[in-house]
């Protein structure tokens, strides 16, 4: 373990098909008010596309510390894509987008050739793609700075991986493509198993579905990112 000295922790909600506005509203007035103003602790949440407007303009008005991001944009620019939200669109309301999550593997046939298209959209938009890797050996598109290792049997099961195994992971992918590479790790996180993830050297934060829906817990888990 190398403990927290030096290092920027990510803590990224994805809340996944889930939320109406004022269930989204309620949370983000929740934990907007517990967020510090710290410069090493990075948190971001990202809602569904239609939240985004509502939840954009509340951080603002909160003038929370709190970043949002999108779930996932689109592989093409603006046009003839019924459907898809392009990249360009959306810079004006978030900063990060979460890319290749192994749902949208799944669900919808996403390949790692549309994954880089998908990536390299947000970076021609100015938004940090998060590229979510499900083990060592997921092609990463050049450009990206920040991965996701979530292992799909980890993915809302409560079986989290072990932290020695996900930072092994971590080192391999700064190995294959750099030590600047920020690796997050995605999979069952909660308030009690957080700070052992945040605290292997290879780890720079945590990407969580569930234990993001509920505002008490997700407070929590900041808190054990901050002590
Ligand atoms: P989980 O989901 O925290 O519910 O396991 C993580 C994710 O899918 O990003």
């Amino acid at each position: 373990m190398a403990g927290l000295v030096n290092k920027r922790i990510w803590i990224i909600a994805n809340w996944k098909s889930n939320k109406n506005i004022s269930e989204a509203l309620d949370w983000i007035s929740k934990v907007g008010v517990k967020v510090s103003d710290r410069e090493d602790i990075k948190v971001v949440v990202c809602p569904t596309f239609s939240c985004i407007p509502e939840v954009t303009k509340a951080i603002k008005v909160g003038n929370f510390n709190i970043t949002v991001g999108s779930q996932d944009l689109s592989p093409f620019g603006v046009g003839a894509y019924t459907g898809e939200e392009p990249a360009s669109l959306l810079q004006e309301m978030v900063k990060f987008s979460i890319i290749g999550h192994s749902e949208r593997r799944e669900h919808f046939s996403e390949s790692d050739e549309m994954v880089a298209k998908k990536a390299l959209q947000a970076l021609d938009n100015q938004i940090t793609p998060l590229l979510c890797v499900q083990d060592s050996a997921t092609p990463v598109p050049q450009g990206v700075k920040i991965v996701a290792y979530e292992p799909i049997f980890a993915i809302g099961t409560g079986q989290s991986d072990t932290p020695q195994n996900a930072d092994a992971v971590a080192k391999a992918l700064k190995q294959f493509h750099g030590q600047d590479l920020e690796v997050l790790y995605g999979g069952s996180v909660n308030s009690s198993n957080v700070r052992s993830f945040i605290e292997m050297e290879n780890i720079s934060g945590v990407l969580i579905g569930k234990s993001s829906l509920e505002a008490e817990e997700f407070v929590k888990i900041i808190a054990e990112c901050e002590r």
